[in-house]
Formats: C-alpha cells, sequence, structure tokens
C-alpha cells in the first residue's frame, strides 16, 4: 500500500482495554512518546463489560492463600513466581486505580475458587464500566497520542526479526507507525465460539499478528467458559452474563428436577472453581433438561441493589431475576492461552511485548481464578511498560507480517464445527475431523476489509486452538478429553511458534 502518513513512538500500545490503558498511562508518566492505538473507542473490549470485580489480597495476611487459591485453579499449570508477583502488585495496582477515581465500594466478594471475600467491585455489578471510563479519561486528559476506531493489521519487522511498528487502518485508510517497541493489549478471542460472553471486537487479533511474525503462542486449549450465562431465544446471538458474584452472594443452582445440584459435584457448591461448575451445569442441562439460577431467596431490593445491571438487562429480556430464576448455560468467556511471555511480558520476539488476555504469562495456567484478569491488565500492563522502556531500540521497517482473510460463509461453518467438536468435552476423533476439514487461509495482501481480516485471525486461532486441544492428550482445568479423563504427568504446554512468511515492505 502507498502510506498517506506515518507516526511515530517510543512505545506502540495496541489495544485499549484495562491493560492497554493503564500501560498508556504508566509509560507516559514516565515521560515516553506513547501511541495508543485502539480498535473501538476507548470505552469498548472486554473491561467494559467486567461485572464481577478485580481480585487482590485483603491484606499482607491473605497473599499466600490468594496465591494458593490461583494455583489450584490453574491445575498444575500456573507458574508459580509470575503468580507471586502478581499476588503481590495486585493491592497496590487496585489502590492507584481508586486513587484515579474508580469507586470501588468497601465491600468485597466472594467468587468460585476463592476460599474468602477478596473482589472488589465499583457501581454495583458494572466494574469494568468503572475502570474503562475512568482510564480513558485520564488517558485523554493526558495529552497522548490516541487513535479510536483504528485497526492494527500486520506487524512491520526490521530485517533482523525485531518488532519495530506495525500497519494500522482507520476508515479504510492505511497508515504505518514505527516505535521503539511494541506492547499488545489486544485481549482474548472468544469470538472463536459462536456463544460467548466475549464483545464482537475479542477477534484475537494480537495472538494472531504476533503468531504470523514468529512469536511463540502456548495453552490454545485452555478455553474458560463461565458457567453461567442467560441466552434466550430472541434476539439471536445475545448471551447475558450473570456474574459469579450472584453466586457468591448466595443463588443456587437449580436442575430440571428443582435439586440444588452442585452438592453431587464438588463440595464448594457453587464456587467450586470455574471449570467444575461449567462442567456441571453442562451435565445437569443434558440431563434434566434445564438449568436455573435462583435469587430469589436474597431479596428483591438486594438483587436490585447489588446487581442492577444484570437485573436490569434480564427484566428487559423478560425475566425478573428478584422473581423468577434465571436459566443459564454455559458460554465462553476467557481465554487462558496466548502469546507465550515472561514474568515482564517480554514475548519471544524481541521488541514485542503482551498484557492481559492477549499474554500467557503463567498466571492462570488451566483455568483462570474469577476475577484475576482485571487486576492482571494493571499489574503485568505496568510490568511490560517498564520492561519495554529498558530496551528501547529503533531499526527500521524491513518486512510485514502477511494478511489473511476468510469469506463469511466458510468461517461459519469453521466456526460451528469448533464449536461441536471444542467444547466443554472433547474428543480426539471430533477434534481430528475438525481440524480435518479446517478452511485454508488466502493470503489478501491488498484487503482493507477488516471483518474478513478479522475472520482470517479468527480461523488462524481456531485451527491452532483444534491443533492445541488435539496434542493434549489428558484433562485437566478447562480442557476435558472424554478419551483421555485423566491428569497426565503435569508438563509444559503444548507451544506453537509462527510461521515466519513475510512481504517485503
Ligand atoms: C463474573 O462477573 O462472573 C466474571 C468475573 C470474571 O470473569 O473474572
Amino acid at each position: 500500500p502507498v502510506f498517506t502518513s506515518s507516526f511515530d513512538a517510543d512505545l506502540l500500545i495496541v489495544g485499549g482495554g484495562i491493560a492497554g490503558l493503564s500501560a498508556a498511562l504508566h509509560a507516559h508518566r514516565r515521560g515516553l512518546r506513547v501511541l495508543l492505538v485502539s480498535k473501538t473507542a476507548l470505552e469498548g473490549g472486554s473491561t467494559f463489560w467486567a461485572q464481577g470485580g478485580a481480585a487482590a489480597p485483603t491484606g499482607p495476611d491473605d497473599h499466600a492463600a490468594h496465591l494458593h487459591d490461583t494455583l489450584d485453579a490453574g491445575r498444575g499449570l500456573c507458574h508459580e513466581d509470575v503468580v507471586a508477583g502478581f499476588v503481590q502488585e495486585a493491592a497496590a495496582s487496585l489502590d492507584a486505580l481508586d486513587t484515579l477515581g474508580v469507586p470501588f465500594s468497601r465491600h468485597v466478594t466472594l467468587e468460585g475458587g476463592h476460599g474468602r471475600p477478596r473482589v472488589r467491585h465499583a457501581y454495583g455489578d458494572e466494574t469494568g464500566r468503572a475502570i474503562s471510563e475512568t482510564l480513558a479519561r485520564a488517558v485523554r486528559q493526558s495529552g497522548m497520542q490516541v487513535l479510536e476506531h483504528t485497526f492494527a493489521r500486520r506487524l512491520l519487522q526490521s530485517a533482523s526479526g525485531r518488532v519495530v511498528g506495525a500497519e494500522l487502518e482507520t476508515q479504510g485508510r492505511v497508515t504505518q507507525a514505527l516505535a521503539g517497541a511494541v506492547l499488545l493489549a489486544t485481549g482474548g478471542f472468544g469470538r472463536v465460539y459462536p456463544v460467548t460472553t466475549a464483545p464482537p471486537e475479542g477477534t484475537g487479533d494480537g495472538l494472531a499478528l504476533a503468531y504470523r511474525a514468529g512469536a511463540e503462542l502456548r495453552d490454545l486449549e485452555f478455553v474458560q467458559f463461565h458457567p453461567t450465562a442467560f441466552v434466550p431465544a430472541t434476539p439471536p446471538g445475545t448471551v447475558v452474563l450473570v456474574s459469579e458474584a450472584v453466586r457468591g452472594e448466595g443463588a443456587h443452582l437449580l436442575n430440571g428436577d428443582g435439586e440444588r445440584f452442585m452438592a453431587r459435584h464438588d463440595a464448594a457448591l457453587e464456587l467450586a472453581p470455574r471449570d467444575v461448575v461449567a462442567r456441571a451445569v453442562a451435565a445437569e442441562r443434558a440431563r434434566t433438561g434445564t438449568v436455573t439460577l435462583d435469587l430469589r431467596h436474597l431479596g428483591a431490593d438486594h438483587v436490585r441493589t447489588r446487581f442492577p445491571g444484570i437485573a436490569a438487562r434480564l427484566t428487559a429480556l423478560g425475566v425478573d431475576p428478584a422473581t423468577t430464576p434465571v436459566p443459564v448455560q454455559p458460554a465462553v468467556h476467557y481465554t487462558m492461552g496466548g502469546v507465550t511471555t515472561d514474568a515482564w511480558g517480554r514475548t519471544t520476539l524481541p521488541g514485542l511485548y503482551a498484557a492481559g488476555e492477549v499474554a500467557s504469562s503463567g498466571l492462570h495456567g488451566a483455568n483462570r481464578l474469577a476475577s484475576n484478569s482485571l487486576t492482571e491488565g494493571l499489574v503485568f500492563g505496568a510490568r511490560a511498560v517498564q520492561a519495554a522502556a529498558q530496551d528501547l531500540h529503533r531499526e527500521p521497517p524491513a518486512r510485514a507480517t502477511p494478511l489473511q482473510t476468510l469469506p463469511e460463509g466458510e468461517w461459519l461453518t469453521a466456526q460451528a464445527r469448533l464449536a461441536d467438536a471444542a467444547g466443554l468435552v472433547r474428543h480426539g476423533d471430533a477434534l481430528q475431523a475438525a481440524l480435518d476439514g479446517w478452511p485454508d487461509l488466502p493470503d489478501a495482501p491488498d484487503s482493507v476489509d477488516r471483518a474478513a481480516l478479522e475472520r482470517g485471525n479468527l480461523a488462524l486461532l481456531g485451527r491452532l486452538l483444534l491443533l492445541g486441544a488435539l496434542a493434549r492428550q489428558e484433562s485437566r482445568g478447562a480442557h476435558w478429553r472424554a478419551d483421555h479423563p485423566h491428569l497426565a504427568a503435569p508438563r509444559h504446554a503444548v507451544q506453537v511458534a509462527g510461521t515466519l512468511r513475510h512481504e517485503a515492505l
């Protein structure tokens, strides 16, 4: 393409969720020239929709317990040093948000997998909106360079392979941004599945860009299903998250026979780790036809004041949770895998950093502990800025990663196959069949069709997810293989390094 303009910065940050916004503020305060690029308005992405809250130890005496709960949920695949650093820095990072203006309540909530209440929330159940709006305001007031509604299509690399910038597209216009370092904070790839709480922009762009540049990705087979989503028949595509905090406040799960069934699945009942509750809900739905979440005993006033957003959304769809048990089902919610990083956000490629859901830092292992992810964005966004600032280095761009697209019809067929084969319960034969039928991705060097490029990213990640799920011949955390129902000896995750195909600039 002919570039009509270009941008230059010390640090290019791609992504406007909690990791990207908070990292941008850190970098700006350190005196770095920041360019922040967001595919939506800054008040977008998964952060905006987060309900339950942000977890942090309630005091120094809670560090060991938060560490333990995180490792326990991660089923042997967390990196303990990473979790220890996270727990150490979590509370201070939330206090800083509080100082910036996020009105965290004094009440801390219990969520699944936590041995005690340690989840902070704001605006009742609209914690993400409070955080997103506060950080976006601070970024706008800082005067840093911000490009909203701008899509990072591909990464630019020097002759030595260092990541030196990205090619951007805004309203069909293509530009180049060059930088001393690039931080990916683009979120996860939940949209690879048809039924997900991930927003439409959750198409895993950062993972796909990093992979095509040659970075290592890992653990893509670990996809977290949230146990309690309300999925009405109409309007089609509607998925309403019913926060785990609702169970934290005492709501009960009932099966089609009216039985409070969790006692048969886990001693922690409704507050067992998410993978356990999700599989139990799916099994009871299959056996008894329906599962509902019953809040009635909490009292109508409490339901409406503690969960105003959820109550309003459900009531608008015809189910008032204060008076009616809410039909629920598991829905894809969070992707644990990502671009491999060390504890400081360094990927395997020089010049490229990753923080938040796009990254696989070793924090989550095989199953993320509820409400660790907002805090993760803060802690690892700040750490990545620190690492990048130490290593800023300029090299001229020599090549760009490929652009790949997929027509919508082909993608919808592939997506349905993936959802069947790589759902809550998987089997090697179905995974292999889905891989055998997976579409080829043509290179499309001239495309400015953002939706088609997003489908290209999703289709790439879908294939890698299937490969990871097939290779992991065991059941661990969020990855459950009916043909390998046991834990194998803990071992390192299946890792995939990028294809290293490039176009000369
Ligand atoms: C929720 O509110 O249930 C979501 C919390 C999370 O995903 O950590």
